[in-house]
C-alpha cells in the first residue's frame, strides 16, 4: 500500500501526520518505508533526531528523494519488497506533488485551518443567511 499525504497549502500538518502514522505501523509490526518529497526535509530531520535519541522504530526505513521521476519508481520498488510506503511531499503545487499521487492507494489530505481560512468561510456564508 502506498500513501500519500499531501495538501498544496504549506503547514496543513502533513508531516506531523506521516510522522505519526509511519512510526504507529511500525511499531505495530509492519515494514514500512517512508520516502521525504519535501526539499525543506523536516522528515529526514525528524528521522535524523529520533535516531540520536534511539527511539527510532526497527522496522521504519526513510529516504529522501526529490526527483518527481524517482518518487513513484521508489515509492513502488519498496510497495514490491512488501513494505507499506508513506510520502510526504512539498506544500506546494509541483511536479514532486504529483508524483507522489500517481501511484497512491490512498491520499490523505490533512487540513489544519486557520483563522484567517474561519474568517474567510464566515463572510463567504454569511450573505446566504441574509438573503
Ligand atoms: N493536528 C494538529 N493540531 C495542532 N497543530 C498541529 C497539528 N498538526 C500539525 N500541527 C503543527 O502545525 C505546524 C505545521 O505542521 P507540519 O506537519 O510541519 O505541516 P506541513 O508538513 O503540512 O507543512 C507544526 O508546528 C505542527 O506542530
Ligand atoms: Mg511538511
Amino acid at each position: 500500500m502506498i500513501v500519500t499525504i499531501a495538501n498544496p497549502k504549506g503547514g496543513t500538518g502533513k508531516t506531523t501526520l506521516v510522522r505519526a502514522l509511519s512510526g504507529t505501523a511500525a511499531h505495530a509490526g509492519n515494514n514500512v518505508f517512508l520516502i521525504d518529497a519535501d526539499s525543506r526535509a523536516n522528515t529526514m530531520r525528524w528521522v535524523t533526531m529520533s535516531k540520536q535519541m534511539e527511539i527510532w522504530p526497527e522496522l521504519l526505513e526513510a529516504e529522501s528523494c526529490l526527483d518527481p521521476n524517482q518518487i513513484y519508481k521508489l515509492a513502488l520498488r519498496k510497495l514490491h519488497e512488501g513494505k507499506i510506503v508513506f510520502v510526504d511531499v512539498e506544500g506546494t503545487t509541483n511536479e514532486t506533488l504529483f508524483a507522489g499521487l500517481y501511484r497512491a492507494d490512498i491520499v490523505l489530505i490533512p487540513l489544519q485551518t486557520t483563522q484567517d481560512d474561519v474568517v474567510a468561510d464566515a463572510a463567504r456564508v454569511e450573505p446566504c443567511f441574509g438573503g
